[in-house]
């Protein structure tokens, strides 16, 4: 099966899709983490030039982001399905993974596209831990880790995302506000858009994403 999550910063896209990668075996593809790890990699030519945009809450170029989900989608392990993360969150970039997947001639199943209350979002974000070592997410009231700071898959020490600052987040949601309505409207034309319900405790948000996934829709 081929998803795509879509919704705000912090709504919860990260957690659903390690759980989802579970249930439908296929892999969990998140632009952000690939990012991520680029700008940890001393040296790495990708990570010094999406540092900058990643930091400060911007999108990083769409031709960058193209070359790298045509190279990721084109991998072994995704031509079973994958549950993409993070993209597309453009116009241009529905465009690209439309000629991506035409190229490899397949076709989405399913956008999921998660929504909950900002003050919610506020909450989650502020109290987001991740680990910088396997990426597993954690919350300090909600998803606590066994051990206060220490990352209970691997042990590593949890930090704070640097794009988890106020200001950074203000400026995440203003371009998520800005680009979420053309990209959904190009995949409800599609017939294949589901809105889910993120509110509320991880299993009742993953059991909703669950019954949106098995909804029969007919393509236009
Ligand atoms: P990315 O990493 O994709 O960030 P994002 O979309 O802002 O989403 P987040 O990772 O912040 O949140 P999430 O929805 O995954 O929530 P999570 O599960 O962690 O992108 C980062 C940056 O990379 C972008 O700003 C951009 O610069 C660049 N980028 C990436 N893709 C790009 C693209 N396509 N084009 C251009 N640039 C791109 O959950 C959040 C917290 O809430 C956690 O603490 C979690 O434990 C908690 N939580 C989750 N679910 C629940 C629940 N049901 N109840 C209570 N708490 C919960």
């Amino acid at each position: 099966m081929r998803v795509v999550l879509m919704g705000p910063p912090g709504v919860g896209k990260g957690t659903q899709a390690a759980q989802m990668q579970a249930l439908l075996g296929v892999p969990h593809v998140s632009t952000g983490n690939i990012l991520r790890v680029a700008i940890q990699q001393e040296g790495s030519p990708l990570g010094s030039e999406v540092r900058r945009f990643v930091e400060s809450g911007r999108l990083v170029p769409d031709g960058l982001m193209g070359d790298l989900i045509a190279e990721r989608l084109g991998r072994r392990d995704s031509a079973g399905g994958f549950i993409l993360d993070g993209f597309p969150r453009t116009l241009e970039q529905v465009d690209i993974l439309d000629g991506v997947l035409g190229r490899l001639g397949l076709e989405l199943d399913r956008v999921l596209m998660l929504k909950v209350p900002e003050a919610e979002i506020v909450r989650r974000l502020s109290g987001r831990r991740t680990c910088p070592s396997c990426g597993a997410v954690y919350h300090l009231d909600s998803r606590p880790p066994a051990a206060a700071g220490v990352c209970d898959a691997c042990g590593s020490g949890l930090v704070q995302r640097p794009d988890d600052t106020e200001q950074v987040i203000r400026e995440r949601m203003k371009i998520y506000t800005a680009q979420r309505l053309p990209v959904a409207q190009a995949y409800r034309a599609k017939g294949i858009l589901v809105e889910v319900d993120g509110f509320g405790e991880v299993d009742a948000v993953s059991a909703r994403l669950n019954a949106g996934l098995g909804k029969g829709m007919a393509r236009p």
